[in-house]
């Protein structure tokens, strides 16, 4: 939540600064700011709503000439998202610009305490306090050692970026509980919230440590911790381009990621299975004894990931007999879970920045549970802080709803449970290769979907006026339907719920009424009696009148007769179903919110990525 960027070089900083704050857009779009230091001034510039509104606005101004700058886009928590709290804010004296991404929980006596000492406070927001304590400490030592005071003042979760017009070759940045990163360049240096901000100038990167401040020049890195003293970082390669976070040709990059599922799914497949067949996960960095040893699985996710989380459920405990929870991140560590040292959690997130996912692990790992990190983006917060990771190869995802994150996350915890499988040995080998045999044609059976989409979305259409959808599923495909309804309330903004369809006459059932679109999600013939279970309740609603759109495998007849419109899917065994029955669903959502006239990547009220609880 709300993109940070910080340059430094020879460039026009104004233009480094834009165009990072354009790829970082989908991490908050309720306003967004730049501040540059020019002639040993604080040029600022800053407006509500998107960043076109600031573009606009830069687009009447002479070009300062300054390569020195820092950038954000917003996504509002104290404060309307009005011009007047739009980032950067300054201090009394015109001289400091600061950004800032988090919470900073003891703001408001921080304020009172300014106001008394004389400071005019100009914004609603808690972040310009951090100017005006900047101001006061700034006299007499250098931004850096300021910034290291202020800090140990603060409490909450933050990352922030000041200039100072009496050290213009100076940007620094700070972080506690919030993304920052660093980009390495030749004669100029970047920070970004994650790499996709500088990604088109370097793609060398520092990871940030907690509790770190970096001051950045155009040929100099220097980080420490809060107390002064040198820090250790960890440099790393990003493996993606600029290209890979570009729409490359669709209308919105949710499409394209949607699209680009079959490749997601193999490039997280991709390496690990050795030449004798066996699953080689050393890069989790969890003994085999500590596997063997458990006794109990905790998964940890929010959102999109969460239901993950649930399907991963019914193949770890189908494959490992190893009892397993899936719990939301945000209520996990306030209902006091038992943990113990046998216990494994799994934390889901794609970001590996979620701040419910990141207290959870640290909850757990106070309690000495294993933590593994099931994550998408490379030297994020959540998988430095657990025992172990496992990385989806989804690369870089900027729709602000998750897709082809959530069908790699599912590839990897298939991969940790057969894994567990392995090293318990309660699956054989030739049982774990024909798992893998078949996860290895997901890739074809998904593109298969996508090929045959168009239906879909002439239905999706054609439900654009509709108020209300339902979802139902049994087995994997119950949380399969959460994640149907999901897509439909953030992208479409309709009131959709997911339902597991046994459930149904225990309530839920008083929502069908006559024309009421409910989609229905078959399990395979695989397994007989769910399958005819949901047949069934097909008839109960159909009986009452429901639009039903049935999504079932090739070659199942027995829906036919039942559903209005049916839309086919490769059969594929039970418990990886939920790989090609998602697809439709993300589409269906997808093409519904463009027919609604909605921002597809940027749904209202939202944002990607979210650092706070
Ligand atoms: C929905 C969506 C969110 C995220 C959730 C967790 O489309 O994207 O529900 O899944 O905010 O985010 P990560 O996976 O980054 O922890």
């Amino acid at each position: 939540m709300c993109g940070i960027v910080g340059y430094v070089g020879d460039q026009q900083a104004l233009d480094v600064v834009v165009a990072g704050l354009a790829r970082l857009e989908y991490r908050g779009y309720d306003s967004a700011g730049v501040a540059v230091v020019a002639d040993g001034e604080i040029v600022m510039e800053k407006r509500a709503g998107k960043l076109i509104n600031l573009r606009d606005a830069l687009a009447g101004l002479p070009q300062p000439p300054a390569t020195v700058g820092i950038g954000h886009t917003r996504w509002a928590t104290h404060g309307a998202p009005t011009d007047r709290n739009a980032h950067p804010h300054g201090d009394c004296k015109g001289q400091i610009a600061v950004i800032h991404n988090g919470i900073i929980e003891n703001f408001a006596a921080l304020r009172a305490e300014l106001e008394e000492r004389g400071h005019e406070l100009r914004s609603d927001t808690d972040t310009e306090v951090v100017a005006h304590l900047l101001e006061e400490e700034t006299a007499g030592v250098t931004l850096g050692e300021a910034m290291r005071n202020v800090c140990r003042r603060l409490e909450g979760a933050f990352t922030l970026l000041a200039v100072h017009t009496a050290d213009p070759g100076l940007v620094v940045g700070a972080r506690r509980n919030s993304p920052l990163v660093v980009g390495r360049g030749v004669g100029e240096n970047f920070l970004g919230s994650d790499v996709s901000a500088f990604i088109a100038h370097t793609r060398e990167a520092i990871e940030l440590g907690q509790d770190q401040v970096v001051e950045l020049r155009r040929d100099s890195i220097t980080i420490t911790d809060f107390d002064g003293r040198p820090a250790k970082t960890r440099d790393y390669h990003v493996d993606w381009d600029a290209s890979a976070a570009e729409k490359d040709g669709y209308e919105y990059f949710m499409l394209k990621e949607i699209a680009e599922q079959p490749r997601a799914v193999a490039d997280t497949l991709l390496g690990r299975v050795g030449a004798d067949g066996r699953l080689v996960l050393d890069e989790m960095r969890l003994s085999d004894q500590d596997l063997r040893d458990c006794d109990k699985i905790v998964i940890v996710a929010c959102g999109t990931a969460f239901h993950s989380g649930l399907i991963a459920k019914y193949a770890i405990e189908h494959w490992t007999r190893i009892p397993c929870e899936v719990e939301l991140a945000s209520e996990f560590r306030y209902r006091d879970p038992i943990l113990t040292r046998d216990t494994l959690v799994i934390a889901i997130s794609q970001s590996g920045e979620t701040m419910d996912t990141l207290m959870a692990v640290r909850y757990a790992r106070e309690q000495r549970a294993k933590v593994l990190a099931i994550c998408n983006v490379n030297g994020s917060t959540i998988p430095r802080e657990s025992d172990g990771v496992l990385y989806t190869h989804a690369g870089p995802e900027v729709a602000v709803a998750s897709t082809k994150a959530f069908l790699t996350q599912l590839v990897a915890c298939y991969l940790v449970a057969l894994y567990l499988g392995q090293v318990r040995g309660v699956l054989f080998g030739d049982e774990i290769e024909d798992v893998i045999e078949q996860l290895e044609t997901m890739p074809s059976k998904i593109q298969e979907v996508l090929t045959t989409i168009g239906p879909v979305r002439d239905l999706a259409r054609s439900l654009a006026a509709e108020r209300c959808v339902l979802f139902l599923g049994r087995h994997v495909g119950f949380p399969v339907a959460m994640e149907g309804a999901l897509k439909l309330k953030e992208l479409a903004y309709m009131h959709a719920e997911g339902f597991a369809a046994g459930e149904l006459k225990h309530g839920p059932i008083a929502l069908v009424e006559p024309g009421l679109p409910v989609v229905v999600v078959v399990p395979g013939h695989g397994r007989k009696v769910i399958h005819d279970k949901i047949v069934s309740n097909i008839q109960e609603i159909r009986a009452r009148g429901a639009k039903t759109i049935v999504i079932a495998e090739e070659g199942d007849d027995s829906v036919t007769a039942y559903a209005d419109t049916l839309i086919r899917i490769p059969a594929v065994p039970t418990l990886l179903q939920p790989l090609v029955s998602t697809v439709p669903l993300q589409v269906f959502a997808c093409e519904l919110a463009s027919a609604k006239g909605h921002d597809v990547d940027q749904p209202r009220n939202l944002a990607k990525s979210v650092t706070v609880e």
